[in-house]
């Protein structure tokens, strides 16, 4: 069978059909192995598709993460994702989204498993201090900001989820081996697929495309809650710095705000966080 002839993975009626969603996966395209979503998706999106596109894949061969790292998306064990979101936001509270689409993953995986599962700034969900879901959120400024007098506006943002599903450890390569889990390593069990897209895509589509600007704040909030080094003394590691402080808060526009030892409070929007070891 060639390439342009082999059958979906899923059938995108069906799973449209299970989704029944207002705007999320109205548009959908399945791929059984594609170079990475979000680069596929990106290109739709610079010539005008709409908010809610859905693109899946089965298998990623270059599957992206956040600071050029490389995402391992095997097929038939995951979840690889990307949707285009076009909300009315500041390019500012832009930033933040990254935080709203893991606190919905996140509260979504914890429904489906039974176990807690945690964020960590910016973009990672964690079970056992073991990553299980990356997110990466690609922003387009839109073309007329760039000319003189242009105010700076969102065009669109490529949410690309990556969920480790039924891997077990073995599975995973040995640099991973140590920090990611699944959901089946978690439960002791492995999940269909397709039941977790759905109910995946369900909660972003309520939670995102209704009213994102308004929803924000209490998104922002309830991401506090999962976040376990917030009030806590952390490292900042960024490409040439390494700041230490207390993680005070996270910004309207999701930055990272440190309070310092000299009581000064600063924002920072990029860098890995980790625990001060006591
Ligand atoms: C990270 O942990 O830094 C983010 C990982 C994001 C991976 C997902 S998988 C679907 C989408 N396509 C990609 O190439 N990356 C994202």
């Amino acid at each position: 069978m060639s390439r342009r002839t082999e059958k979906p993975f899923w059938d995108p009626d069906k799973l449209q059909a299970q989704f029944n969603t207002e705007s999320l996966g109205k548009r959908l395209i399945v791929f059984n192995r594609i170079t990475s979503t979000n680069d596929f998706l990106k290109r739709l999106a610079r010539r005008g598709a709409e908010a809610g596109t859905l693109v899946l894949a089965d298998q990623q061969t270059a599957g992206r993460g956040r600071l050029g790292r490389s995402w391992q998306s095997p097929p038939g064990v995951g979840l690889w994702l990307s949707f285009i979101l076009r909300p009315e936001l500041s390019l500012e509270t832009a930033g933040a989204l990254p935080l709203a689409v893991s606190v919905v993953v996140a509260e979504t995986l914890s429904a489906i498993c039974g176990e807690p599962f945690s964020a960590k700034w910016p973009n990672d969900i964690l079970a056992n201090n073991r990553k299980i879901c990356g997110i990466l959120c690609e922003t387009q400024i839109s073309p007329a900001a760039g000319l003189v007098g242009g105010s700076n506006q969102l065009d669109y943002v490529v949410a690309g989820i990556g969920i480790n599903v039924n891997q077990r450890s073995r599975d995973f390569s040995s640099d991973w081996r140590r920090r990611a889990t699944s959901l089946a390593m978690i439960a002791g069990h492995p999940f269909d697929r397709q039941n977790v897209l759905v109910t995946l895509v369900q909660h972003l589509d309520k939670a995102l495309f209704a009213n994102l600007p308004q929803e924000m704040p209490a998104l922002l909030s309830r991401w506090r809650a999962l976040c376990p080094e917030l009030g806590k003394s952390i490292v900042l590691r960024q490409a040439q710095t390494t700041i230490t402080g207390i993680f005070d808060d996270v910004g309207e526009g999701g930055e990272l705000i440190l309070r310092l030892a000299d009581g000064q409070r600063k924002a920072y929007s990029a860098g890995e966080v980790s625990l001060v070891q006591k």
